[in-house]
């Protein structure tokens, strides 16, 4: 199906079902109108833990938290009727046990109205997955660059390189069994990003994992220009609109400065006009 032509909110077997065939589109948002921006053009919409440091000015994710991810994944749910939405679990959050994650996945699910969760891991994740799905909870897995592990990960570094791959392939397949309907793969070669869409049966979701995975998602703010503090090669930017919105904001300044802003037209009258 194609995405403009959305009327309804696709399920995660929908996106399962989407294996092969038209890529994928997926965007992040964090807010209701960035939300309904996106609506029915983009297949599903995350709520990114990226929104830690795209909105809340966050050094990384790792200080994300339910909270945080609560209140964003209620507003954006609030600006969608034809995307489905999937939310981040923040780190901390489902890492101990499969019954925390279960217990948090659920209240993620409850509180927002997110139709599936992602988390990060691959291998090491692969028994929580199969707890949250056996229990009713959609998983889309996320693996090769995963930033809520920088710490260990020694910074954002592309993953399968020097001798990783077989561990990523080993990831995908295992994320696969435990029954993830998708993975993300992150900073990921091109090759080997191949090797996995073709290895395994649930679609890849690329993010600075070439044009060869089912499917592709950006951060929002970056492919919009809005968040410009640093660009990863993988960004591609399709508008400028933090420039626009600066440019903007000085204009504003300027006529508030020389008195052209407000003007007659934006000015009440002592009494309203006769008819
Ligand atoms: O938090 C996020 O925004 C993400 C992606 C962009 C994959 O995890």
């Amino acid at each position: 199906m194609s995405a403009t032509a959305r009327k309804t909110a696709p399920m995660p077997d929908d996106i399962l079902a989407m294996k092969g065939g038209t890529p994928i589109v997926s965007l992040t948002a964090y807010t209701t109108p960035m939300a309904e921006l996106m609506d029915g053009i983009c297949d599903f919409v995350l709520v990114g833990d990226s929104v830690g440091m795209v909105l809340h000015g966050l050094p990384s994710t790792l200080g994300v938290t339910m909270e945080m991810m609560t209140l964003h994944g209620a507003a954006v749910a609030r600006g969608l009727t034809k995307s489905m939405m999937v939310i981040d679990m923040p780190f901390g959050s489902y890492e101990e046990s499969p019954a925390q994650a279960f217990r948090n996945a659920a209240a993620l699910m409850r509180d927002t109205g997110a139709g599936a969760v992602k988390l990060e891991g691959g291998t090491h994740m692969a028994d929580t997955i199969a707890f949250l799905t056996a229990r009713g909870i959609p998983v889309m897995a996320h693996i090769g660059l995963t930033p809520q592990s920088i710490n260990t990960l020694g910074g954002y570094k592309v993953q399968g390189r020097d001798g990783q791959a077989k561990q990523l392939k080993h990831d995908a397949k295992a994320v696969t069994e435990a029954g993830a309907f998708c993975v993300v793969l992150e900073k990921v070669p091109a090759n080997l990003a191949d090797r996995i869409t073709k290895d395994i049966s649930i679609p890849t979701i690329g993010i600075g994992a070439s044009v060869n995975c089912d499917g592709q998602i950006l951060v929002v703010d970056d492919m919009l220009g809005l968040f410009t503090a640093f660009k990863p090669k993988f960004v591609k930017r399709y508008a400028t609109l933090g420039d626009e919105g600066r440019a903007a904001i000085q204009s504003y300044a300027d006529e508030v400065r020389n008195r052209s802003f407000p003007a007659p037209e934006h000015t009440f009258a002592d009494k309203a006009p006769k008819k």
